[in-house]
């Protein structure tokens, strides 16, 4: 089966979330947490933006040794040397070196010819591999680039010494068809294109990075990056924990492996939610609050009769350790009995009845009915006569 790496950006394109901040002790204790997780490979920061990254980027490849370390850079040699230094003590440094492909990221932002462009990335990488054992080579916005030029400039970067081939879906802007469309071209139309591991990095502006990223994968990418959560740049990035269920769990569609331990997603997920200060929606797929929770009546039988009617992730496959009914206005008896139950209460039938009824004036004036809520209804009851 194919084995596809995780290439895990939480502490650098996860870090570029407006409002986060992350000091070096926070980074170090996200970082041993993804570890646990099982990534293949961390992006622990941008050594050349500060120096607290540099030093949190250095104290992660110092500390983290089962997980290859990548640092990102610009295309200039200051900012390669600055990587170096901070990763040069890890097991297995990574850069992630990247220029802008697209036209207009090249004319405006750059203000380079497409051939400047080319002779910059080659010369840089080419550099860098004086170093560096692996160097990840980025095509920055490559989804809006032109796919002629996107394949000559990868053949000549691979030909320099890059070791892996990014795609970013800068913006969010590519649809699945399209990015997947853009992987099968590279892979047929870059003849050393096998010396090197195709990577997918999505942005989800367009709310499309996790189907754009197995799109990705079903066009040739064997790395996804993302990070926990899905925070990042404006929408975010493709959210590992999504992919990682969605790849364990439609296996029928995607027969691909990975490192990953499912187990440990709610507890990276909350350590990350906990340190960036960042909230998690409660509908967010596999994390939020709500992602195992049922409020109708029906769906709650359902569920008691068989969990599988109405929840196609177990919740103890991603840590968490069980669904939960929650009692409001659209919830029914048998949700109610299993509640009472479980709460201790034990109440003949025309109590219960009784007890329901109450329940259910109370849902017309609370969203959510508590446990203290049921525990007073049930203890009214219970000694009335
Ligand atoms: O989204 C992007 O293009 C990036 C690059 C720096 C790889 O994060
Ligand atoms: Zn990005």
């Amino acid at each position: 089966m194919q084995n596809i790496h995780i290439f895990d950006t939480t502490l650098r394109d996860g870090e570029q979330s407006p409002g986060v901040n992350l000091n070096q002790l926070e980074k170090l204790e996200i970082a041993r947490q993804l570890e646990r997780f099982g990534v293949n490979v961390m992006e622990a920061g941008f050594p050349a933006s500060s120096q607290g990254d540099f030093e949190a980027v250095r104290a992660i490849a110092r500390t983290v040794r089962n997980v290859s370390i990548a640092g990102l850079a610009r295309a200039t040699k200051s900012d390669i040397d600055t990587t170096w230094e901070a990763l040069k003590v890890a097991e297995a440094p990574r850069l992630h070196l990247f220029i802008a492909t697209s036209p207009i990221h090249m004319t405006y932002k750059l203000k380079k010819s497409p051939d400047q462009v080319v002779q910059l990335a080659v010369d840089m990488v080419r550099y860098a591999r004086e170093k560096f054992p692996q160097v990840e080579w980025s095509a920055e916005d490559a989804s809006r680039s032109d796919l002629d030029f996107l394949a000559q400039i990868i053949e000549k970067v691979i030909d320099a010494g890059a070791t892996v081939i990014n795609l970013p879906d800068t913006v969010g802007y590519a649809t699945p068809e399209e990015y997947g469309r853009m992987f099968r071209y590279i892979k047929e139309n870059v003849p050393n294109i096998h010396k090197a591991v195709l990577s997918a990095h999505c942005h989800n502006d367009l709310g499309m990075a996790v189907a754009n990223s197995l799109a990705a994968v079903e066009n040739g990418a064997t790395q996804i990056e993302g990070t926990i959560n899905g925070i990042g740049e404006r929408a975010g990035n493709a959210a590992l924990e999504e992919l990682a269920v969605a790849m364990a769990i439609r296996q029928d569609q995607y027969p691909y492996s990975t490192s990953l331990n499912l187990k440990e997603i709610k507890r990276t997920s909350d350590l990350v939610r906990k340190l960036t200060g960042m909230a998690i929606a409660p509908n967010k797929a596999v994390v939020g609050q709500n992602a195992f929770a049922h409020e109708s009546g029906i769906h709650q039988d359902g569920v008691l009769k068989h969990p599988q009617t109405y929840e196609i992730i177990d919740p103890a496959m991603v840590g968490i350790q069980s669904n939960e009914l929650v009692l409001g206005k659209h919830s029914g008896r048998h949700a109610f009995k299993d509640k009472i139950e479980k709460l201790g209460f034990s109440l003949a039938d025309d109590k219960a009845e009784e007890a329901f009824k109450q329940f259910k004036l109370l849902t017309d004036r609370k969203k959510e009915v508590t446990d203290e809520d049921l525990f007073t209804i049930l203890t009214d009851i219970q000694t009335s006569v």
